[in-house]
């Protein structure tokens, strides 16, 4: 899995997909640059989503709203009071770490522990092994799972409660080290905001202090009335949006999967009080089927429910997925009540509020939200998408297996030779096609060595021009997945390539 991983990193930075921000200066860290084929890639899974969320939906709109939020939008939402991660210091390597982070690595381990058991008794018994009686009798998987959960519990309530002396204390009862020198020497444990701040106008005394979003939803609840308003939306209606947020991430690695400067894509749904649960399995269910329509396996996709909710939320689930280091989060599906809607009300004094004429009677809705990192998608699509084949004949190969709606290339043009008028005959292919998908054109090396090239980037089709097409119209078309080579007419071409790649 880890030879897995260091593959996906290697194969966007060599194929240009991801490179590391100002690399030139050792790069930043947890920033990224999409490179000219990341670019497309990412523009086609926003598009994807784009489509099936407001071009499908009669009753979903999109907006784009700013980075740069009025100061206060933050006090309201809650995130410069309550958007913490609790950070400890190791006062002897002068290392950070999250508290949370180093108890959870903690009590995972005591889970693994356990789940060696429960392995061990399963080949020990055979098909006579009860699971579920071995968990709940056997004296140490007891004593693992127990001492895990009471672990776990007692973080949070000191998290929640804020007493953050408990949760220095929890670590020091551990004897919990730091992972990369071993020392025991702990700072207190402190409440750190994720948020960046800047600063907006030119003179020090009349500068406002401003933040960089953390979300993208609180463009969307201030902007609330306004579509709804002009676009004579009737509840229940969403608000799509997609577009840059910032974090101050301290445990920052895992390549793209947490930056410090990522793109959501992200849906609020307003409704009827009392409506929000059914809206909350509603958009579950739908969000699973839209993972599971780019068909990179079902198996890679679970529900994690949420017991530890976030500030603004009073039903939480995630989509998670088998990325190369485990299952996790993918995306976020949260029934957020009036909190934000309120919220903003109180603040800005304001009415926030909708005019039911159903019911005849003014309110403020609730919210459900749907929110995917794009840069998560990218790594979950990419990372499944890469795979090492062996080949018939023993040689191998690496394909990238891209969804084809998603590859940042349709069709790749060969000339079999560079002379003959071939290359022109690829041109003019180009020229025709060019309009509907993005083509690519490729002379250089033996054209095997072009197809695998194309491989690697993804492109679902390599089209050669070869003599016999100067005499009949017809060139071989190759499919990426099957590499099987197929003869057709050049008129063809669009209807073949179109029938695989349209959404
Ligand atoms: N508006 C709700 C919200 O922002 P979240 O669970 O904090 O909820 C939603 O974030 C999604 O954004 C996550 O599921 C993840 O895909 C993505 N995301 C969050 N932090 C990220 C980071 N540091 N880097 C990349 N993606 C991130």
């Amino acid at each position: 899995q880890e030879d897995l991983f260091k593959n996906v990193v290697s194969h966007a930075k060599e194929y240009g997909f991801i490179f590391q921000s100002s690399e030139i200066y050792d790069g930043l860290s947890a920033v990224y640059d999409y490179a000219q084929n990341g670019v497309e890639l990412k523009k086609n899974i926003r598009d994807y989503w784009w489509k099936s969320m407001v071009q499908m939906h009669e009753n979903i709109v999109g907006i784009d709203a700013a980075i740069f939020m009025h100061p206060t939008t933050w006090k309201a939402s809650g995130h410069v009071d309550a958007f913490n991660d609790p950070l400890i210091d190791n006062k002897d390597s002068k290392k950070r770490y999250r508290a949370d982070v180093l108890i959870e690595d903690y009590a995972e381990k005591l889970n693994q522990k356990a789940q060696k058991e429960i392995e061990k008794a399963r080949t020990r018994f055979g098909e006579a092994f009860d699971e579920a009686q071995f968990v709940s009798t056997n004296p140490r998987v007891v004593e693992y799972l127990s001492k895990k959960n009471e672990i776990l519990q007692r973080m949070a309530r000191g998290l929640e409660s804020g007493d953050l002396a408990d949760v220095k204390a929890l670590i020091e009862e551990l004897e919990i080290a730091d992972p990369e020198t071993g020392s025991k020497n702990w700072t207190e444990v402190r409440q750190f905001n994720l948020m960046f701040g800047t600063k907006l106008g030119a003179s020090a005394d009349s500068a406002m202090d401003l933040y960089l979003r953390p979300e993208t939803a609180q463009g969307i609840f201030v902007n609330f009335l306004n579509v709804q308003k002009t676009g004579r939306m009737k509840i229940p209606f969403g608000i799509a949006q997609t577009g840059k947020a910032f974090r101050n991430e301290i445990v920052a690695r895992q390549f793209i999967f947490r930056m410090r400067e990522f793109e959501q894509m992200e849906m609020q749904f307003f409704v009827k009080p009392g409506e929000e649960m059914k809206y909350y399995e509603y958009w579950k269910e739908t969000r699973l089927k839209w993972h599971l329509s780019l068909g990179l396996g079902k198996e890679n996709y679970r529900f994690h429910d949420h017991e530890k909710l976030a500030h603004y939320a009073n039903a939480a689930a995630d989509i998670e997925f088998n990325f190369p280091f485990g299952f996790k989060e993918l995306e976020g599906i949260h029934s957020r009540t009036d909190f934000d809607l309120k919220a903003h009300e109180e603040f800005s004094g304001k009415k926030l509020q909708y005019f039911d004429t159903e019911e005849n009677k003014n309110y403020v809705p609730y919210v459900v939200e749907t929110s995917v990192g794009l840069d998560r998608m990218f790594l979950a699509v990419f990372s499944k998408a890469l795979q090492e084949e062996t080949l018939e004949d023993g040689s191998t190969r690496t394909v990238l297996r891209l969804p084809s709606v998603l590859a940042p290339t349709k069709a790749a043009v060969l000339p079999l030779v560079k002379k003959d008028g071939l290359p022109e005959v690829a041109r003019q292919i180009i020229e025709d096609l060019k309009w509907d998908f993005n083509v690519a054109y490729d002379e250089k090396d033996a054209v095997g060595r072009r197809y695998r090239r194309q491989d690697a980037l993804g492109t679902p089709f390599c089209i050669t021009v070869d003599h016999q097409t100067l005499e009949d119209q017809t060139v071989t078309i190759r499919h990426r997945d099957s590499m099987q080579q197929d003869r057709v007419k050049i008129e063809e071409l669009r209807g073949i390539i179109n029938n695989e790649v349209s959404m």
